[in-house]
């Protein structure tokens, strides 16, 4: 059984590891939300064989290699391609109209994981010929997730996935059409690939790259606690064009957050927000 002791050590063990890897690789997880933080760190001393945090620490400030591992380990790129299909089709009655009466828009994937979401968005726009109007960027901490979203090619089975999430989503025509099958693998096509600019940024950390018309950020702000949420909510509404979206998916909400009130909600379900002109 865990004495009081043990308890205490462990956290701040903990707290020296999260500050050891912020000051030695510049990745800030000291405002992750705690409780899954330290079931991920658990796992991973399990994984990796080792009794103390503090044996963990020291060995990651000499061998990048092993931060890269323990890194993974906080780097959930769980993602799909249409994933809640009930989403892009709040984003197709509610959005694209409006997306209709820029003449070229800008969307920012921030958390795209292995880049799903991303290619799903470029289909929607495609599907409503609005493509060619479109420049996406798709961004993450993750450079392994990154690698694989540029790739744009995903097993065969997950992709079939999301075909039927493409028809809940009322898709227009077959998910089929925008990828080429080869031994048991999807590649996507290039036409959404080149309309798709992936590269690395950490929300915690790293500033914004440029106002944009929409920002999508599903399923990243839950890693957050509370002021982190806020501080990246923020730099959400510093990239957003007045009278641009914010789409954050329903796990999370505006609702009291910092910048509840400079944003009117579009759709409840879908959490889909516009900046207050
Ligand atoms: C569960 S995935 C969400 C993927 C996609 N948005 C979706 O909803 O399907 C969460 C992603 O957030 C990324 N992430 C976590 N912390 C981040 C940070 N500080 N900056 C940028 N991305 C981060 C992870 O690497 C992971 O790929």
């Amino acid at each position: 059984m865990e004495t009081n002791d043990s308890v205490e050590i462990a956290e701040i063990e903990i707290d020296l590891l999260l500050e050891a890897i912020y000051r030695r690789y510049g990745y800030d997880f000291r405002n992750y939300s705690r409780v899954s933080l330290e079931r991920r760190l658990l796992q991973f001393l399990n994984d990796a064989e080792y009794k103390t945090y503090s044996e963990v620490t020291g060995r990651l400030l000499r061998d990048s290699l092993f931060f890269h591992k323990l890194a993974a380990y906080f780097s959930i790129s769980v993602t799909a391609l249409f994933r809640d299909p009930f989403f892009y089709k709040a984003v197709q009655e509610k959005v694209v109209p409006l997306l209709r009466t820029w003449a070229h828009f800008k969307i920012w994937h921030a958390g795209c994981a292995t880049g799903e979401e991303a290619y799903s968005m470029a289909i929607l726009l495609n599907d409503e010929k609005l493509l060619g109007r479109a420049m996406l960027y798709a961004t993450d901490i993750s450079q392994p997730a990154l690698d694989t979203a540029k790739a744009g090619v995903y097993p065969l089975d997950t992709v079939k996935q999301g075909s039927i999430n493409y028809l809940n989503a009322d898709g227009t025509s077959s998910l089929s059409k925008y990828y080429h099958a080869k031994y048991g693998a999807a590649l996507l096509d290039s036409s959404l690939k080149k309309k798709i600019t992936f590269s690395q940024h950490n929300l915690v950390i790293d500033k914004s790259f440029g106002e944009m018309q929409m920002i999508v950020c599903r399923n990243v702000l839950i890693y957050f606690n509370q002021d982190l949420q806020n501080q990246v909510l923020e730099l959400f509404w510093d990239s957003l064009e007045y009278g641009g979206f914010l789409c954050l998916g329903d796990k999370e909400s505006l609702m009291f957050s910092s910048v509840a009130d400079k944003f009117i909600t579009i759709d409840e379900k879908a959490r889909i927000y516009k900046k207050k002109i």
